[in-house]
């Protein structure tokens, strides 16, 4: 296993960033990404932060293409290509991906309802990131593609996105629907009209016929593309189980986020997934720690307070460590809180410095 942040960036093809919500996941993964493309590596950074700080930080707009950051002093062959997903662009390029032909394609792109669902998804972020990670690995351009995970990342939904595919396919009432269209439109486009209105009767006149056309359109095309789509996850499932991915666990060195840190830990290993390194984000700048855990007595309550601080987070470090699985041997990084704000590259720049 590698036991240093540089090895796993030599070693790796894909990581993946994993955090409880606003603990840094998104500002790590671009210093990461920083500290790669500073190796010479070619780098593309899938980030989801639907609060759009990255995108500002780093002076792209969002959108699934890869734009090249600005960085200063990176060495010859080293670049850092970032994207900020939204769910509709990633499932618009799915279904230019995985639509059988150009007319289907069209087809989905121009249904009102494909223009709704695509927008309306944001739950599905992962699996968003999970299809642009496959089609990004597809292109083999990048030496090493990183992957920050949406806020709120339940347990590790991301890691099962194929499961939640399935979910969203094959939940029963979609397959009622589904199901009998998808033999109607085999028959033809007119016969499949007789059939909606037969099937739906006054639920079609209710809500009327051209909803419900689009509707079925929508579904019967969109199948096409999740049935493509779909044997494709399943062999980045097995990229991520592999020796070309890694897990980089992000989390502050405070106790909820802490709590969070082991609940991710068990459920990634439970999940036969590996985890390479921890890092902990803004912890006390490090200049001050010895001084104040030195001190006999403190002489004010505020140094007191900041002793007590740097004293838990040594011990939670210690106990995150105490209760790792015994397969899990990941390396420990630290990082400062920042005194400055992390809303440009430069910024980003430094925060990366300290995962040297
Ligand atoms: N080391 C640090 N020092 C100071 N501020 C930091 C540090 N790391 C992150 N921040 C700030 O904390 C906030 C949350 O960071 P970030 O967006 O990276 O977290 P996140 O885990 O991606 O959040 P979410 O779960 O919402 O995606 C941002 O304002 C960021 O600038
Ligand atoms: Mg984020």
């Amino acid at each position: 296993m590698p036991s240093s942040l540089e090895t796993l960036l030599q070693r790796k093809k894909v990581l993946i960033l994993l955090g409880a919500g606003g603990v840094g996941k998104t500002s790590c993964s671009v210093a990461v990404a920083l500290r790669a493309a500073a190796l010479g590596k070619k780098v593309a950074l899938l980030s989801i932060d639907p609060a759009k700080r990255l995108a500002s930080a780093l002076g792209i707009e969002l959108g699934g293409t890869l734009r090249t950051v600005e960085v200063a002093d990176l060495p010859k062959n080293g670049r850092l290509d970032a994207a900020m997903l939204d769910a509709k662009s990633v499932f618009d390029s799915m279904v230019q991906r995985y639509a059988p032909d150009q007319a289907t394609q069209a087809r989905i792109l121009s249904n009102p309802l494909y223009r709704v669902a695509s927008t309306q998804l944001v739950g599905c972020l992962e699996f968003m990131a999970l299809a642009k990670l496959q089609e990004i690995q597809d292109l083999g351009e990048y030496d090493l593609v990183l992957v920050d995970t949406p806020p709120d990342t339940q347990a590790l939904q991301f890691l099962q996105s194929p499961n939640i595919l399935a979910n969203f396919m094959e939940k029963r009432v979609m397959q009622w629907l589904v199901t009998p269209f998808y033999f109607a439109s085999k028959l033809g486009l007119g016969r499949l009209a007789n059939w909606g209105e037969k099937m739906m009767g006054n639920l079609a006149k209710v809500t009327g016929f051209h909803a419900l056309r689009a509707l079925v359109d929508f579904l019967v095309l969109i199948q096409a593309v999740m049935d493509g789509f779909h044997t494709r996850s399943l062999q980045i499932l097995k990229t991520l189980r592999g020796p070309d991915a890694g897990f980089l666990l992000v989390t502050s060195p405070h106790p909820p986020a802490l709590r969070a840190a082991e609940n991710l830990i068990h459920h990634l290993h439970q999940a036969r997934y590996t985890l390479d390194g921890i890092i902990l984000n803004r912890c006390f700048p490090f200049s001050l720690r010895e001084p104040l855990l030195s001190l006999e007595s403190p002489w004010s309550p505020m140094v007191g307070y900041m002793r007590a601080r740097v004293q838990e987070e040594k011990k939670a470090q210690e106990k995150l460590q105490k209760n790792l699985p015994d397969t899990f041997q990941p390396f420990f990084l630290e990082v400062e809180e920042q005194s400055q704000v992390l809303v440009s590259v430069e910024a980003l720049q430094r925060l990366s410095q300290q995962l040297g």
